[in-house]
């Protein structure tokens, strides 16, 4: 079956629909450019969305079960303690929810917005077929009057092709939009407002900025959970594009940026290397202590929350944190 982003088909039964807007070649011809980009870059980088195959996946579970990990529990919390609050400001009956994997949070949300008595929709869009098809079926008995409607696609990149209609809110939680490099989050941002009406919504988590050395935990664990993560990228380009790195060979760093309120995970090279990477014809030296960056993960304060919204034309209508304040959940209504 040719499933194209011109024919979307449906792969799942009714009345859950699949639309397909990226195939296994358009991902691959991804990663082929962001490793030839990265790898030849000085400072050498690799964005954080190779992490997640199988494997990576698998390990990003583990993370958020770690005790020095936070966010995704503070999340949690902070959705069961809101959730009510969150459906009755925004009265959608259209929850649209970015990068949802296995939609484990979507849930409280869904229950919330069913309370309410708005909810119609409800459309999960993430990069991972199998994940969805997995999310929908279970949905799909679980929430029997919802209209289900999964859509696989790069969320930096397939928003326009999101349906229409009704009274939708954007959720895009877990604070990957820190995951995004100030220009790509800016960009991002405008698009999702771009795809909605005004009065249309975006509910947005967003790690908060706190002391440096619980946040270095979270992303530095003692079991080395976050290491191997880190490392997995390696595996994935050595498979994916037939590179011999030795992951070993490579220590995790995770460091806290002061100035730009970010922390920042790198790969380091222990010894000097020469790295081939058969796919792209490449070959890649690596000096002895090299540092190569993987990913960001920016920390906001509610202020430069309110500011990063409104430069794209959105207001925060509504604020949640924890008691802590470690983790935001901003309702933002298109202007
Ligand atoms: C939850 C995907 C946003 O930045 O905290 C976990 C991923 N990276 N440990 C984050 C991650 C290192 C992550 N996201």
């Amino acid at each position: 079956m040719n499933r194209t982003a011109a024919d979307p088909t449906s792969t799942v039964s009714e009345p859950a629909r699949l639309d397909v807007h990226r195939t296994e070649a358009d991902a691959d011809e991804a990663l082929r450019a962001d490793a030839r980009h990265g790898l030849t870059a000085t400072p050498k980088e690799l964005p954080p969305k190779w992490f997640y195959d199988a494997r990576g996946s698998e390990l990003f579970e583990l993370i958020t079960e770690l005790p020095e990990y936070y966010p995704t529990r503070t999340e949690r919390a902070l959705l069961e303690e809101s959730a009510d609050a969150i459906a009755k400001a925004s009265g959608a009956d259209t929850i649209v929810e970015l990068g949802s994997g296995s939609s484990a949070k979507t849930r409280l949300l869904l229950d919330a917005f069913a309370r309410a008595g708005t909810l119609r929709r409800y459309v999960p869009q993430d990069v991972s077929e199998a994940a969805l098809e997995g999310a929908l079926e279970a949905l799909g008995r679980e929430y029997p009057d919802v209209e289900l409607q999964g859509v696989v696609g790069d969320f930096t990149r397939d928003l326009d092709r999101l349906p229409r209609g009704g009274r939708r809110m954007i959720a895009f939680l877990g604070g990957t939009i820190g995951n995004l490099l100030p220009a790509d989050r800016r960009q991002f941002l405008q698009l999702v407002r771009d795809v909605l009406e005004p009065g249309e919504q975006l509910l947005l988590g967003t790690g908060l900025v706190i002391d440096p050395a619980t946040v270095v935990a979270a992303y530095d664990d003692a079991q080395g959970v976050t290491a191997e993560f880190n490392r997995n990228v390696l595996h994935v380009l050595n498979r994916e594009l037939g590179a011999d790195f030795d992951p070993a060979a490579f220590a995790h760093v995770a460091l806290w940026d002061a100035e730009n309120e970010w922390i920042e995970m790198r790969l380091r090279a222990e010894r000097a290397m020469t790295v081939r990477v058969d796919a792209l014809d490449l070959t890649v030296e690596f000096a002895e202590g090299e540092e190569m960056r993987t990913e960001i993960s920016a920390k906001f304060r509610p202020a430069g929350i309110r500011e990063m919204l409104g430069e794209v034309g959105f207001a925060v209508s509504e604020f949640w944190s924890d008691p802590e304040e470690r983790f935001g959940l901003s309702l933002a209504t298109a202007l």
